[in-house]
């Protein structure tokens, strides 16, 4: 693709992306004419999904024989007040017994679904796709000011193991898994807007069953690559006091210097803890996706983070809210990553002369080892030396 025409899709994807639609508010509504009750311009401002102060409703909850169970409310010829008894239900104030058995049985109304679809379908999708577009931006402008980062003097033609298969095969498990993780869930975060009117919604319901399906399973394939990788590497991956003058050096990327290192240097430690951190927090918020309303975990997680910085997220929360949450979060930590991820596929593939073979056949050029992990070098060649490996 040519640079203009690579352009113009970016700016068309951003526009496309960036709709405010969603952060309006609806105008003040004056309702003397219904005795406080909603009005015309309410039905208006909510079938328009703009953003309403609920407090006319919530707080108007009628007749204190309201606060009694439903069933002692109702006579032959329905409730104390109909509006009142839902109104009671949807916030929340009601005592409701149903047959049905789960969780969520007894949430008639579900009221922070607006709320999170609105979420979910705005500033989700607007950010996270922002953030999408701006790293792949940023990488693109970079090639073009540093350029690829090439070995000084050319390859020496002398190989040193870098990786063992079974570091291979755990690093293109955590790898390809990720990748059809990130897809298949772009595809069921933004497909409707995006996709359906593009291939229509009997394709798009094919593709969107198909995605669910493969990112439920490929998720297992995920958390064993994650385990492998952080099981083989995390000694490697320890800070320590070179890190920080390799940071303080900017890793040599823009002075072309090559500040010394061990076997993964600090940036890649970032990435290392970025796989491994935001990796287990995706796996979890993920697994109580799967396993709707088994497994809450943010109203525990709030009160913790709530007695330790004092904060005030609510503790008490319905199953529905918890699996909002859960979704929610699994986003954002999805699109921390993806964003991590294209910068690091970038530096270990178009960006850096001689860095994929690492991961390729595991060999890589001894000169190009020596300008990017020298201390490593030095102690692999010293336990070859006493007839060791690496
Ligand atoms: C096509 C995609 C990818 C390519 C070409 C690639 C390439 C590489 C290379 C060449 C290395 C070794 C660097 C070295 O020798 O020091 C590496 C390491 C690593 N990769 Fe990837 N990788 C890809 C995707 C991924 C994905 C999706 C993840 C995780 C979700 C990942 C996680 C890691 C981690 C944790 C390391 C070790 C730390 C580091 O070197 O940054 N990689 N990758």
């Amino acid at each position: 693709m040519n640079r203009k025409l690579l352009g113009a899709a970016l700016l068309a994807m951003a526009t496309l992306l960036f709709n405010p639609a969603w952060a309006s508010d609806a105008p003040a509504v004056d309702r003397t004419a219904t005795g406080g009750a909603q009005t015309l311009e309410d039905i208006m401002a909510r079938q328009q999904q703009l953003k309403m102060d609920e407090a006319f409703r919530s707080e108007n909850l009628g007749n204190p024989a309201n606060a009694k169970p439903i069933t002692e409310q109702l006579g032959t010829r329905g409730g104390v007040s109909d509006s009142d008894v839902w109104r009671g239900i949807r916030y929340n104030q009601s005592d409701i017994k149903t047959q049905a058995r789960g969780p969520g049985a007894d949430v008639l109304i579900q009221d922070g679904g607006m709320p999170w679809y609105k979420l979910r379908e705005g500033p989700m999708v607007t950010y996270g796709g922002g953030a999408l577009l701006g790293i792949i931006l940023l990488l693109v402008v970079f090639y073009f000011v540093r350029g690829k980062i090439m070995i000084d003097g050319g390859p020496s033609g002398t190989k040193i193991e870098r990786f063992k298969a079974i570091e291979r095969f755990g690093h293109w498990l955590l790898a390809g898994s990720f990748i059809a993780l990130a897809l298949t869930g772009l595809i069921t975060l933004m497909g409707r807007s995006f996709l359906i009117p593009v291939i229509g919604h009997e394709a798009y319901s094919t593709l969107a069953v198909g995605s669910k399906w493969l990112h439920n399973n490929v998720a297992w394939a995920f958390m064993l690559g994650l385990v492998m990788t952080f099981v083989m590497w995390v000694a490697h991956n320890i800070p320590n006091k070179l890190d920080w003058q390799w940071i303080k050096a900017g890793g040599g990327i823009f002075t072309k210097s090559h500040p010394s290192s061990k076997k993964f240097n600090a940036g890649q430690k970032i990435i290392f803890w970025t796989v491994m951190l935001l990796g287990v927090s995706v796996s979890l918020s993920g697994l109580s996706l799967l396993f709707p309303f088994e497994m809450p975990m943010f109203a525990g997680t709030f009160s913790v983070i709530n007695s330790v910085i004092g904060t005030d997220f609510p503790t008490a929360l319905t199953p529905h809210e918890e699996m909002q949450y859960a979704n929610i979060w699994h986003s954002i930590v999805a699109f921390a990553m993806m964003v991590a991820i294209i910068a690091h596929i970038y530096i270990g593939s178009v960006g850096m002369e001689g860095a994929f073979d690492a991961m390729g056949n595991g060999q890589v050029d001894r000169e190009w080892a020596r300008q990017h992990h020298d201390l490593w070098v030095e102690e692999v060649e010293a336990k070859q030396g006493k007839g060791g490996s690496s």
